[in-house]
């Protein structure tokens, strides 16, 4: 039995000598962990060694017993040095490799902002606000809209060519049932909503059957205003609407009221502002007249008064429709109604 315990050890202290020649050797955690697998593992050298013990007498197994044990440990806490420093050093490289530079610039993300039309819409909802109106929005102001509320109740006679299909949009929902081709159709529904006084604007989009050119698209955007009450007057249309101008051009630019006519307001008128590309001398823009036109305006017809029970005998009122588009051109010099709606980026992202 001797004979076995002497090779016990020796196998024991060859184990013992390779390990600690391999522990030596080893660069990096990885290879410790794989030390550990080949010699300490349950299925490793050692273990294998170890299985031998049964055969030996009671005290051998105490002698070599006690060798494998305290080889064992020698070898777990040189691997266990070695491992703490090697983990130390590989953590450190790899904090160091992912470090995170909290104070380099960021990426640029382009931020997205409100397009000319609805800022210039919101101006002039806000100039009108300031001025005691409110706006009215969707159920007084729907897009699509009947023969009815588009033409019949404002006035708008049975063969007035407006209601040709040459210029107006008409659905295939039901033979009255039209794009909307303009706001005053807000007017009728608020005043059958509503008793006087009455102050309010709805703005929106309306359709038009046109050729599209420079200055015609066939949809665009209106903002319809509407006041009635007791006593109201041409002076107080003029009045309104002056301040309004004043206002959103940031001065006093020349205004002029022209006669004209529409089926819903009498009298009725359109207003002009000074051209601002050429200050009134005459230019390609203004035709050579020095004017443009910016809305359409008027006394609410006692027909249409009368039309939504409200006695024009009692109450007076007056109404006006201005093109969103026309007014954003005019103070930020676009000369193409097209470039509010081809999205082109060069174009929308000056209006910040
Ligand atoms: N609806 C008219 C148009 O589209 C504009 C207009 C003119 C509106 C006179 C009004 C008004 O309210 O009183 O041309």
């Amino acid at each position: 039995m001797k004979e076995k315990e002497k090779i016990m050890k020796e196998q024991l202290e060859k184990i013992y000598s390779d390990a600690s020649a391999d522990i030596e050797k080893a660069v990096n955690t990885k290879d410790l962990e794989d030390i550990k697998n080949k010699y300490l593992s349950r299925k490793g050298e050692f273990n294998e060694i170890k299985k031998g013990l049964k055969d030996l007498s009671i005290e051998d197994k105490k002698v070599v017993g006690a060798l494998a044990n305290e080889i064992t440990q020698k070898l777990e806490s040189a691997i266990a040095d070695k491992f703490k420093l090697f983990y130390e050093k590989e953590l450190n490289e790899k904090l160091q490799k992912e470090r995170l530079d909290v104070t380099m610039p960021g990426q640029f993300i382009p931020k997205g902002h409100t397009h000319l039309l609805t800022s210039t819409t919101e101006e002039i909802c806000s100039i009108f606000r300031s001025l005691g109106f409110s706006v009215v929005e969707d159920e007084f102001a729907p897009e699509v809209e009947t023969e009815y509320y588009n033409f019949d109740m404002l006035n708008v006679p049975k063969d007035h060519p407006a209601r040709d299909v040459q210029d107006t949009f008409f659905t295939n929902v039901a033979p009255n049932v039209v794009l909307r081709s303009q706001t005053s159709g807000a007017q009728i529904h608020a005043m059958e909503a509503k008793k006087p006084p009455i102050r309010i604007i709805a703005p929106g989009r309306v359709y038009r059957n046109e050729n599209i050119n420079s200055r015609k698209n066939n949809f665009f955007h209106q903002i319809e205003g509407l006041y009635v009450d007791k006593g109201i007057t041409f002076g107080d249309l003029k009045g309104v609407l002056n301040e309004f101008i004043r206002i959103y051009f940031g001065e006093s630019r020349p205004t002029r009221f022209r006669n004209s006519f529409f089926p819903f307001t009498e009298p009725s008128a359109e207003v002009d502002v000074q051209c601002i590309m050429c200050q009134g001398k005459g230019c390609r823009t203004c035709s050579g007249t020095g004017w443009l036109e910016i809305l359409g305006a008027g006394m609410v017809d006692p027909n249409v008064l009368r039309g939504v029970d409200i006695d024009p005998d009692v109450y007076s009122g007056f109404a006006f429709g201005v093109g969103v588009e026309r007014l954003a051109m005019l103070k930020y010099a676009v000369d193409d109604i097209r470039l509010f709606f081809n999205n082109d980026v060069r174009f929308t992202a000056q209006f910040k």
